[in-house]
């Protein structure tokens, strides 16, 4: 502190002293007065008198000086602050702001005392503001964090942050608030970019995603071509899968999965053998077990990449030729324990291997597909499945309505084509 100010200080408390020691003085007085009428004045008396009263003249000048000290920091701090403080009474009117709302607002504070606080506010916060306010002003809690927008005298609108406490006793509210704009601003752009930012991850991974079902279709169908010159087999058992799937009441999610998933439930056969997936005769033991293991090559290929597509391609590549009773294979499970996914395709799969030629056979008519179906119903395959699938008339399905009928001798080998079907379908 300055000598200047120190000394201007001191003046000040001076000045402030007298009031309260005049009036010390005349109490003083009048008490002399008072205690010399009735009881007689002694100098024992007088002297105890003006000890005490001299006592409480210094107490109270003491806190005069306290308390106008503290009101001279409180104007200081008040008047200097960079944040917008306020009181308002219960009726939604500033009764005193200080000198930050004209710097930050351009309103000067009778301006601003001059109508109801809610008149400033942006109309699309009005609402939220009278919300917060009646929360304040019922005592409910205090308000902090609180954001809204405020008109400013250039007709620009400003966002403030409130912070505020209610004193229901004295009917007074007291806010501080601060211009937090720029910072919404920046956090609007930041929003702004990091859903950009998204968009633009998800479009690249939809890419990425794109490009390797593009990549393991091409590859499914260069293993289906080798043993299906149409080369639409694949594309036939989605269709089908979908079809099935749509019967027993699957989301439409999960369809929409299916019906990409299931064309790749041979990939595995691009590691199979021509000599063996070509053979016209009858699979010997050892040919067939390396047929069973387009399965779990099938699945080694698919997995491991996190899309849900590929996972649940994953899945019907390894349980395909499952069977309901637990003969089937890779791992021989049954009943409930084989994936719905695995059940709906393989049914669709030996439908579709059985009505078309392959190298090994001569396509069977619809009925009689239908036929073998239907009589493996609870033993190769879930009778839901089968009934689903036979819900969605087949023979309206894509499949060959014109095959050609099974060759002279077929019914009689029909049950080594079947076991051919079932190991290579
Ligand atoms: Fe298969």
């Amino acid at each position: 502190m300055s000598m200047q100010t120190y000394s201007s200080h001191k003046t000040s408390s001076r000045r402030r002293h007298l009031p309260v020691a005049s009036t010390s003085i005349a109490l003083a007085v009048a008490l002399v007065g008072c205690w010399d009428a009735h009881y007689g004045l002694t100098a024992e008396g007088l002297v105890s008198w003006g000890v005490s009263l001299a006592a409480f003249a210094l107490v109270a000048c003491a806190c005069v000086d306290r308390n106008r000290r503290i009101e001279t920091e409180l104007d200081c701090y008040f008047n200097g602050s960079l944040d917008l403080l306020a009181t308002a009474d219960m009726q939604g009117r500033f009764t005193r702001v200080n000198p930050a709302w004209e710097r930050t607002l351009g309103y000067d504070a009778k301006t601003l005392c001059a109508k109801p606080f809610l008149e400033f506010v942006h109309p699309e916060d009005r609402e939220a503001t009278v919300a917060e306010n009646a929360a304040l002003a019922g005592g409910e809690r205090d308000v902090r964090g609180f954001r809204n927008r405020y008109l400013a005298a250039d007709g620009s609108y400003r966002w403030l942050e409130w912070s505020g406490h209610a004193q229901p006793e004295d009917g007074l509210i007291h806010a501080v608030a601060r211009d937090v704009t720029a910072l919404h601003d920046a956090e609007e752009r930041l929003a702004d970019h990091a859903e950009l930012l998204e968009a633009e991850v998800a479009e690249r991974t939809r890419e990425l995603e794109g490009a390797r079902t593009h990549t393991l279709h091409s590859l499914a169908l260069a293993a289906e071509y080798r043993d299906d010159d149409t080369y639409e087999h694949t594309e036939r058992v989605g269709r089908m899968a979908e079809e099935i799937g749509i019967r027993l009441g699957l989301a439409e999610q999960e369809l929409a999965l299916l019906r990409m998933a299931a064309p790749l439930h041979d990939v595995g056969k691009i590691g199979v053998p021509d000599r063996i997936l070509l053979k016209p005769d009858k699979l010997s033991l050892e040919e067939n077990e390396i047929m069973k293991t387009h399965t779990a090559l099938g699945a080694k290929l698919l997995g491991g990449s996190g899309s849900p597509m590929l996972e649940m391609a994953t899945v019907i590549a390894e349980t395909h030729h499952e069977r309901w009773d637990g003969e089937g294979y890779p791992n021989g499970i049954a009943g409930e324990r084989i994936p719905l996914v695995g059940r709906i395709v393989a049914v669709a799969d030996v439908f579709d291997a059985l009505t078309h030629d392959r190298p090994y056979k001569r396509a069977w008519t619809v009925a009689e597909a239908l036929a073998q179906i239907e009589s493996e119903s609870g033993s190769h395959f879930d009778p839901r499945v089968v009934e689903a699938f036979l819900a969605t008339r087949p023979e309206r399905g894509g499949a060959r309505r014109d095959a050609a009928p099974s060759p002279a001798g077929a019914q009689a080998s029909g049950n080594s084509q079947l076991a051919h079907v079932s190991a290579a379908a």
